[in-house]
């Protein structure tokens, strides 16, 4: 009988993605133990872990009567489909039909490049022979020696779209998280705006780093006692949708102590970092994986992580509603001011990025 190929592409791409990158699928600890099913660029994908150890990604669709293979159970280091009991090697080939002999190589599933690195399952999802594990984002997670961290994640009912806006832009700190990254200090509020009016950006190829200082912060709980503190903040944002921040922490003053800007380590109370890796999962709705934490030698700091959720919450609610109000008015264009430059260049390279990609694509045609 005769069996179609599996396509290697998705048949409908999501218009402004690029796809020959890694995407964030989970933190380990989230698909660790089971068979999952993830959405990214709208595909649907089964990840799971083989007993010997490999990470599989394969589209979550058994070529037999389309039954998502995320329903069916790990055998060994094979998927069997819960329906009819096809089972499936982690290379995609079927390699067993119930109550049949021979098996075609055309019954097979496609799979997807998978790898394990900074306490995430990064998934490729391009033409797998462009896959290379160098590019996987350069973040800090779990397993990364020397840093204590929380990581966490959160559905957000708006595109990936919006939260590179969001996370390109922070001049929203003293608003969106006015009770909880300001600690709800009217002054803490005006010098993390002035630090955003103030900020150093550097383009690049894929991204844009940014530097600036918040100064005069309130954080209690964050040294064990209530000095004001500075804090010198360096933010990578880059594609397909990933921020990284390195915070340094001073008592407040030490730029005017260093004018040089040569400030030595000892007088740094605290190195933290924090990550969003923004992934795509629909065209209007995404996911956000984060982290926080600090450096081992930095003092416990119990309130980072509790902080950065609440703060994830409020980006969430924002977000979702701004969704909202676009669905509701589908004729009307976002205005772009100053503080929005950094986003007008993030979408000139993400226009270039995805641009490349289809020229790729038409060679490889
Ligand atoms: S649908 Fe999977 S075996 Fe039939
Ligand atoms: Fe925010």
């Amino acid at each position: 009988m005769a069996t179609k190929a599996v396509p290697a592409q998705p048949a409908r791409r999501l218009e402004g993605y690029i796809y020959n990158t890694w995407y964030l699928a989970g933190w380990r600890s989230d698909l660790d133990t089971k068979l999952s099913s993830v959405r990214i660029l709208d595909e649907s994908i089964v990840v799971f872990r083989t007993e010997g150890g490999q990470w599989v990604a394969l589209e979550d669709l058994c070529p037999h009567k389309l039954a998502p293979l995320s329903l069916g159970d790990r055998i060994g280091d094979c998927l069997r489909c819960r329906y009819h009991g096809l089972k499936f090697a982690g290379d995609g080939r079927c390699v067993e039909i119930p109550g049949q002999s021979v098996v075609s190589a055309a019954v097979r599933v496609r799979t997807y490049p998978i790898v394990e690195k900074h306490g995430g399952i990064w998934i490729w999802m391009g033409a797998s022979e462009r896959s290379d594990e160098s590019e996987v984002p350069d973040i800090i997670g779990e397993g990364d020696s020397g840093w204590r961290l929380h990581s966490a994640s959160i559905d957000v009912n708006g595109s990936a779209q919006l939260l590179w806006d969001n996370l390109l832009d922070l001049s929203h700190i003293p608003f969106v998280h006015f009770n909880t990254l300001v600690a709800g200090d009217q002054a803490a509020a005006a010098a993390v705006l002035a630090g955003e009016v103030n900020k150093d950006s550097i383009v690049h190829d894929r991204g844009i780093t940014v530097e600036r200082w918040h100064s005069h912060q309130r954080r209690p709980a964050q040294v064990g006692d209530d000095r004001p503190l500075d804090e010198h903040i360096v933010t990578d944002f880059f594609a397909p949708g990933v921020l990284a921040i390195r915070f340094q922490t001073y008592d407040a003053g030490i730029c005017d102590k260093y004018p040089s800007g040569e400030i030595p380590d000892e007088k740094r109370l605290l190195s933290s970092f924090a990550c969003q890796v923004v992934t795509p999962v629909t065209e209007t709705t995404c996911k956000i994986f984060y982290n926080v934490g600090s450096w081992d030698k930095s003092p416990p700091d119990p309130t980072l992580g509790v902080a950065n959720d609440k703060a994830i919450v409020e980006d969430k609610q924002i977000i979702e509603a701004q969704q909202g109000a676009m669905r509701a008015n589908p004729g009307r264009k976002p205005m772009m001011l100053s503080m929005d430059q950094n986003v007008v260049r993030f979408k000139a390279i993400m226009r270039r990025l995805t641009a490349q990609e289809a020229d790729f694509a038409a060679v490889a045609d």
